[in-house]
C-alpha cells in the first residue's frame, strides 16, 4: 500500500479536504492539502509586503519558504518557516490573492516538486486542482469532486461561522469570491483546474459527508481491484 496514490481534485469548497482527510485516516495514508501550500506562499508574499501581481518578487521569495505539515489533535497543522499558520492561511485576504500567486510557473514548479516528494515515500490522499492531471498523473485513483456554487458558498459560510474566521463576510460575497476563484483556477495557463480524462466525477450537491465518503470508497475499491 506504500506507494498508492489517491488524487482528489475539484473547485473551491467542493468538500475535497473533508473527504480526503477521512479517507486518509481510514486507509492510514498521509493526507496532503496542496491548497494549503499555495496559501502559505500567498501568506508569505502578503506578510513580506510584496505585491501579489509582481511575479518576479514572488518568485524570489520561494527559496526562503519552508512549508511543513504536522498531524494535530483535530486537524492537520500547517507550518511556514516553523510558524503555525493553520488559521492564518484561511483568511479572506489570503483566499482573494491565492489564485494569482498559484498561477505563476515557478510557484507551481516548487510546490509540485514538494508534493511529488511526499507522495514518493508514502501512500497519499492528495487534494488540489491539478493532482490527477499534473502532479500525480499515474495515481491509482482519481476523483473529481464538484458541487453547485450555491452549496459550496453555504458550506464555506457555515465553516467560517463555526471557526470564527471572517464571520462578517456575507453568503453573497462568499459566492462571488468562489465564482471568481473557479474562473481564475480553470483559466490559468499552467495546470488549470481540469478533470483528468481518467478521473471519476462525483457531484456532492445535496449529499452528506458520509454519503460522499461511501461513494468515494466505492470508487477506490473499484479502481484498486
Ligand atoms: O483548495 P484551496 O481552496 O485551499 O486552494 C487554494 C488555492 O490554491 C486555489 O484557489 C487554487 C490553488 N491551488 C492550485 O492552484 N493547485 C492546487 N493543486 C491546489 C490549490
Amino acid at each position: 500500500m506504500k506507494s498508492i496514490q489517491i488524487a482528489i481534485d475539484g473547485p473551491a469548497s467542493a468538500g475535497k479536504s473533508t473527504i480526503a482527510k477521512i479517507l486518509a485516516n481510514d486507509l492510514s495514508f498521509v493526507y496532503v492539502d496542496t491548497g494549503a501550500m499555495y496559501r502559505c506562499v500567498t501568506l508569505a508574499v502578503l506578510e513580506a509586503g510584496i505585491d501579489p501581481a509582481d511575479e518576479q518578487a514572488v518568485t524570489k521569495l520561494l527559496p526562503e519558504l519552508k512549508i511543513t505539515f504536522k498531524p494535530g489533535a483535530s486537524e492537520q497543522q500547517v507550518f511556514l518557516n516553523d510558524n503555525d499558520v493553520t488559521e492564518a492561511i484561511r483568511t479572506d485576504r489570503v483566499a482573494k490573492n491565492v489564485s494569482q500567486v498559484a498561477a505563476y510557473a515557478q510557484v507551481r514548479e516548487a510546490m509540485t516538486q514538494l508534493q511529488r516528494q511526499i507522495a514518493k515515500d508514502n501512500g497519499v490522499v492528495m487534494d488540489g486542482r491539478d493532482i490527477g492531471t499534473t502532479v500525480l498523473p499515474d495515481a491509482a485513483v482519481k476523483i473529481f469532486l464538484i458541487a453547485s456554487v450555491q452549496e459550496r458558498a453555504e458550506r464555506r459560510y457555515r465553516e467560517n461561522q463555526a471557526k470564527g474566521i471572517d464571520t462578517q463576510t456575507s453568503l453573497a460575497d462568499l459566492k462571488k469570491a468562489i465564482e471568481e476563484r473557479d474562473y481564475l483556477d480553470s483559466h490559468r495557463e499552467i495546470s488549470p483546474l481540469k478533470k483528468a480524462s481518467d478521473a471519476v466525477e462525483l457531484d456532492t450537491t445535496g449529499l452528506s459527508i458520509e454519503q460522499v465518503v461511501d461513494k468515494a470508497k466505492e470508487i477506490i475499491a473499484q479502481k484498486l481491484n
